[in-house]
């Protein structure tokens, strides 16, 4: 039977990097995309590196939670089980915008969006399944917030949208402890991990970024999407991290010499998210495994 890996955001970037990475290694790959003619493309050209690779595109807004629910329901159906899932997915905006649902849109694409995804997806994963998280160094800037106000728009301003932005990735960090504990027990594992800075799309809206990238492009600092993806292909298929969960595997150089950041440690904090996140996203009580 063929293997399965769900890849969220595989249109461009680190995504698409990885999703290839996964059909060169044998897998069958589900792109969710909120953009057909851009999922259509990337499966073509998935399908045109790899001979023999199969990838199908799934369509969500991952900001709109009524369209997470009904592509999670999607997939489901088209995948009866499956073996990775990968929630790379993300955006940077440089300015507040609310989603469908009255959330920091940032803050839905990034975090809410993902988190009921992966719950939904769930109950179709395999029992040795692996669920990886790509997340950022950029979550030592989060700004300070309090679980109830974890979906309002901060203050954006002209550094402001990186403490946004950080917000969303510290949360992706907290999912990712917070799942690993629930998972406990069973043998589905969930890891977070930080491409380094890459070359991709991400930073388009930024001022100054194409000038930046340009000049980082003459140093090593500055990755391929190739290489941003390495990290997350290690977690989703070496035996190495079989059975490991609930880790954050930062490829950012010297990032490791770097403390943690202290609210990382702080499990009631954690849970707090997590009920506050299921709360927003409509998910009613414990995880439930099998379908
Ligand atoms: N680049 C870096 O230096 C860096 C560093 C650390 C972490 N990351 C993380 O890496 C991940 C991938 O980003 P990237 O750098 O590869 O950027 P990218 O090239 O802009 O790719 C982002 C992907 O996410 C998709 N996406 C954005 N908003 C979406 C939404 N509302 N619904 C569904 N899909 C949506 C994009 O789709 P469209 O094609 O439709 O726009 C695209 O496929 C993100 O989670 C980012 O936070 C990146």
């Amino acid at each position: 039977m063929d293997k399965i890996a769900i890849v969220t955001g595989a249109t461009s970037g680190i995504g698409k990097a990885i999703a290839l990475g996964l059909a060169r290694k044998g897998f069958r790959v589900g792109i969710v995309c909120r953009n057909r003619t851009r999922g259509e493309a990337a499966a073509a050209e998935l399908a045109g590196s790899v001979p023999g690779a199969e990838a199908e595109i799934f369509l969500a807004d991952l900001s709109v939670l009524q369209d997470v629910r009904r592509v999670a329901g999607e997939l489901r159906e088209r995948y009866p089980r499956v073996d990775v899932l990968v929630d790379n997915a993300g955006a940077h905006l440089l300015r507040a915008k609310v989603s469908a649902d009255g959330y920091d849109r940032m803050v839905a694409t990034n975090h809410l969006g993902p988190f009921l995804l992966t719950n939904r997806l769930l109950g179709v994963l395999d029992e040795t399944a692996r669920i990886v998280v790509v997340a950022s160094e950029a979550h030592r800037f989060a700004d300070p917030f309090e679980p109830a106000d974890l979906a309002e728009p901060g203050r954006y301003g002209p550094a402001g949208s990186l403490r946004v932005y950080g917000r969303s990735k510290l949360l992706n960090l907290f999912f990712t402890q917070e799942l690993a504990e629930r998972l406990k027990g069973t043998g589905i594992t969930v890891n977070a991990m930080c491409p380094g800075l890459v070359a991709t799309a991400l930073a388009r809206d930024v001022p100054g970024a194409g000038q930046v990238g340009g000049w980082l492009s003459r140093t090593p600092v500055l990755r391929r999407p190739e290489q941003g993806a390495r990290m997350a292909l290690r977690l989703a298929t070496e035996r190495r991290f079989e059975g490991c969960s609930g880790g954050f595997y930062s490829s950012t150089p010297g990032a490791r010499a770097l403390p943690g950041a202290r609210t990382l440690k702080d499990r009631a904090l954690q849970k707090a998210v997590w009920e506050r996140s299921s709360h927003l996203v409509g998910l009613p009580g414990p995880i439930v495994l099998g379908r």
